[in-house]
């Protein structure tokens, strides 16, 4: 983990109210690992001290980018930003995916919106290629497909409206595929919290491992502030724990869901 001031190479719309922010981080891009995050101070902002996360979406030689929705004022700020400025960052941070090995399960991936973010590392490292699930309410909110499919991975589209893909939810797809055979299969979400839920209790159902990138709001963003715990089972109890350091990315199984914020 490095807290390093560095400068936007780039800072493009993608779709709609979607951002890719592309930054110059040569000591922070090798240390990456798929499912972590920066926290970034959002320079103009007056309570800049704030930080905001983002999970890292893809690394390649001296930068890493982040792929990010404006929904408020920081991310607002964030859009407005201009190549040659600079950002100060605290990256890596967290404990990301597990990649798959090499003959082990076969990875279904189950994003909702910018939890496509999270995944592209976890798809790009992976040794096993699988299926990619993509959720959102409309096309707009459909991001990176051809870039997964571009790595080799079956992407499958659902959208709320029905304006691409499958109409429905993201979940239906995965559960049409685990009902075709559920053995050998591992899923990661990253996600909207109901998403998240509804792919834990699949997974429950179905008896396959799961990690799901947990998205609480964060202050200190290292382990300092505890704004962002959750309760998670813990011997024949429970207790909080961290997202920015213990996760973002929880085993299923240990997420106690009743108690959650
Ligand atoms: C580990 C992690 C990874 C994340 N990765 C991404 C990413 O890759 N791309 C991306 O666009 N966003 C990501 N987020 C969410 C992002 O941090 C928030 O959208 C951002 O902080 C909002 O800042 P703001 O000042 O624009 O919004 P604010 O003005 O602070 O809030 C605007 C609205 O956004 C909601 N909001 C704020 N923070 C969060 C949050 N953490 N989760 C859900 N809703 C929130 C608020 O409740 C409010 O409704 C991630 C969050 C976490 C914890
Ligand atoms: S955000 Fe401060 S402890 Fe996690």
């Amino acid at each position: 983990m490095l807290e390093q001031t560095v400068q936007i190479i780039s800072n493009e719309r993608d779709t709609d109210a979607y951002f890719r922010l592309v930054l110059r981080a040569p000591q922070i891009a090798p240390l990456v690992q798929p499912g972590q995050f920066a926290h970034v101070r959002v320079t103009p902002l007056k309570d800049a001290l704030l930080r905001r996360p983002f999970s890292i979406f893809q690394v390649g030689g001296d930068t890493f980018s982040i792929l990010y929705k404006t929904v408020g004022k920081g991310t607002e700020a964030m859009a407005r930003m201009r190549a040659g400025k600079e950002l100060n960052v605290i990256a890596p941070l967290g404990h990301g995916f597990t990649v798959p090995r090499p003959g082990g399960e076969t990875p279904l991936l189950v994003a909702g919106g910018y939890g496509m973010a999270a995944m592209y590392l976890l798809a790009q490292r992976s040794p096993q290629k699988g299926i990619v699930f993509v959720g959102g309410r409309r096309r707009v909110d459909i991001l990176c497909e051809r870039e997964f499919a571009a790595l080799g991975w079956d992407v499958r589209v659902t959208t709320e409206d029905g304006s691409r893909g499958e109409k429905g939810l993201v979940t239906q797809p995965l559960l049409a595929e685990l009902k075709r055979g559920a053995s050998g299969k591992k899923l990661y979400a990253c996600g909207p919290t109901g998403m998240l839920k509804a792919v834990g209790k699949i997974a429950g159902e179905f008896d396959v491992p799961a990690e799901l990138s947990m998205d609480e709001h964060m202050c200190c963003g290292v382990g300092v502030c505890l704004t962002c715990v959750i309760p998670m089972k813990a011997g024949g109890g429970w207790e909080y724990q961290r997202t920015c350091t213990e996760g973002p990315v929880f085993d299923s199984r240990r997420v106690l869901w009743e108690t959650a914020k």
